[in-house]
């Protein structure tokens, strides 16, 4: 598995110091309002459980799941919401957690539908990488762990073909393993 990474970007010591910085913006940002997390599914499950305890607030947690790449390395497009039901967040603030903001159609499609059904007083996301290129549908995360190039990375919660999430590190897949 680790024979497959062509090169670290991110430690795990690394990553969990920028949690630190994350955690203590988001826990001052929202102190005093009520708060719900909702972390995306798959990609945030770690990212999520490294800095949810970092946040020393009331918060409540939820999760969604979408579908966007269908196992590929290129979004498809489409985004597919795995439940037909959103969180109950009336009259509560909303922090999205996703793992990575690539061409900005998920979050986007997150936050719109959150927005128009189920009216939460606010909607902001925080993610753990941004890759620095042309997006297709503009999207703005509050939050950003770190930005990086247009390259397809996995670990810490990251797969291909649901593979890797458990890697401790991000980095980069060999490019030989994708290509078709
Ligand atoms: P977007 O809708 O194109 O912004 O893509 C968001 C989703 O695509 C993320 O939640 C990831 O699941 C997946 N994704 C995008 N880039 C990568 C990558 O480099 N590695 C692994 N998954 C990625
Ligand atoms: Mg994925």
């Amino acid at each position: 598995m680790v024979g497959d990474i062509e090169r670290i970007l991110f430690q795990e010591r690394t990553i969990l110091r920028r949690l630190d910085a994350l955690a203590a913006r988001v826990a001052a940002d929202y102190q005093g309002r009520e708060l719900t997390v909702i972390a995306v599914l798959n990609g945030s499950l770690i990212f999520a459980s490294d800095l949810l305890r970092r946040v020393p607030l009331p918060l409540q947690l939820d999760c969604l799941s979408v579908a966007s790449y269908h196992g590929g390395t290129e979004s498809s497009g489409v985004v597919t919401f795995e439940q037909a039901s959103l969180p109950d967040v009336d009259g509560r603030h909303v922090l999205v957690l996703d793992d990575i903001l690539d061409s900005g159609r998920t979050l986007h499609a997150i936050a719109e539908r959150l927005r128009r059904e189920a009216k939460p007083l606010s909607v902001e996301a925080c993610v753990l990488l941004s890759k620095r290129k042309e997006r297709a549908e503009h999207f703005e995360a509050r939050y950003v762990g770190f930005e990086i190039g247009d390259e397809f990375v996995v670990g810490y919660g990251l797969d291909y073909q649901e593979r890797y999430r458990n890697l401790p590190f991000i980095g980069v897949l060999r490019p030989e393993l994708y290509a078709s």
